[in-house]
């Protein structure tokens, strides 16, 4: 089945929102749904129709499966708190690490969390609930990328002949399914999110096992937490579409206190784009990538190279796995 799309310039956010929320409530019913939430744009849009459709019909919950960034659980729960939203966190911080252990492939890292997350932990979720549906925030781009085979997003089932509720016992209904990221931003302001969410910067749902190439570690993980924070704080101001810090697998010859430091490699990465299906690097100021280096090579421990990217998607992906 195709889907229609509908450009950000012919989208009316209140008349599809309600249309959304409407849709929701008649699927549904009255019976208990449930959604994860994980802070993003797309997330937080489908939280607050879905809320506006189910009330407390619907669960929310934050899965804190230890790939996320610096304190945003907390983050999440305070910003949906102040919105009227209760966010059940959910500790599986084991569960992924353990399914993702000895796992180098990037498409099996990224089945190995659609399974951890969607079988696992939410089939849990489910059952606990007694739920029927859960909502989610699939976007058309996710559904393009998966179904020409450039990369498995980890939320697209229907469009691989995949069956949810015989894979994993629930429905999944996709409000956003017809809107690209311009179009799920105006949605997001429309429902009231703050700008801190609705002009938030993608992330992907495998999260910072997209961003570790080679097997991830909870070693590993803390170390492009952090690259990842200084990265996201030194270049918010360039207004970006993107920005990412990649740790990469091969190390490289450094040289600290005067001693051989056979250390790791950080790439960053900053893309202007309109909707993630081409991108360019953004022409950075020098200054603000050596402060960036130098502040990356000072607080992420074992760091001795930094590089930037300039390769274009296509031929590059944004992410690098
Ligand atoms: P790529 O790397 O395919 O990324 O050029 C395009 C956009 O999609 C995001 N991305 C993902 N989002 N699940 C997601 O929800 C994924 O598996 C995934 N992979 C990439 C990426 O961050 C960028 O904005």
């Amino acid at each position: 089945m195709s889907i229609k799309e509908i450009p950000v310039a012919s989208l009316d956010a209140e008349k599809f929102i309600e249309e959304q929320a409407g849709l929701i409530h008649r699927e549904a019913g009255a019976q208990p749904a449930v959604n994860a939430l994980s802070g993003g744009v797309d997330s937080s849009a489908v939280t607050l129709i879905g809320h506006r459709a189910l009330g407390d019909g619907l669960k929310t919950y934050f899965i804190e499966n230890g790939l996320m960034r610096e304190g945003e659980a907390e983050k999440v729960v305070a910003v949906f708190r102040g919105l009227g939203v209760h966010v059940q966190v959910v500790d599986a911080r084991k569960e992924f690490l353990d399914a993702l252990k000895g796992i180098t492939d990037p498409e099996e890292k990224r089945e190995a969390v659609t399974q951890t997350f969607y079988k696992k932990v939410f089939g849990r979720l489910v059952r606990e609930s007694g739920a029927k549906c859960l909502l989610q925030g699939t976007i058309l781009t996710d559904v393009d990328e998966t179904v020409a085979g450039i990369k498995r997003q980890h939320n697209v089932f229907e469009q691989l002949g995949i069956n949810p509720e015989e894979a994993f016992g629930y429905k999944i209904l996709e409000p956003l399914v017809q809107l690209r990221k311009d179009g799920v931003r105006k949605i997001a302001e429309a429902l009231g999110l703050p700008a801190s969410v609705y002009k938030r910067i993608p992330f992907p749902g495998p999260a910072l096992a997209a961003r570790i190439i080679g097997e991830v570690t909870s070693e590993k993980l803390d170390l492009v937490r952090r690259a990842t924070a200084i990265t996201e704080e030194i270049l918010a101001p360039t207004g970006a579409f993107q920005y990412m810090a990649i740790l990469h697998e091969d190390r490289v010859t450094g040289v600290r206190d005067g001693k051989r430091d056979f250390g790791m490699q950080i790439e960053i990465r900053c893309w202007d784009s309109l909707d993630a299906r081409r991108a360019i690097p953004t022409r950075v100021k020098w200054e603000t990538l050596e402060a960036l280096s130098l502040k990356i090579l000072a607080e992420v421990p074992g760091v001795v190279s930094v590089t930037y990217n300039i390769a274009p998607k296509p031929p590059s992906t944004m992410e690098a796995i």
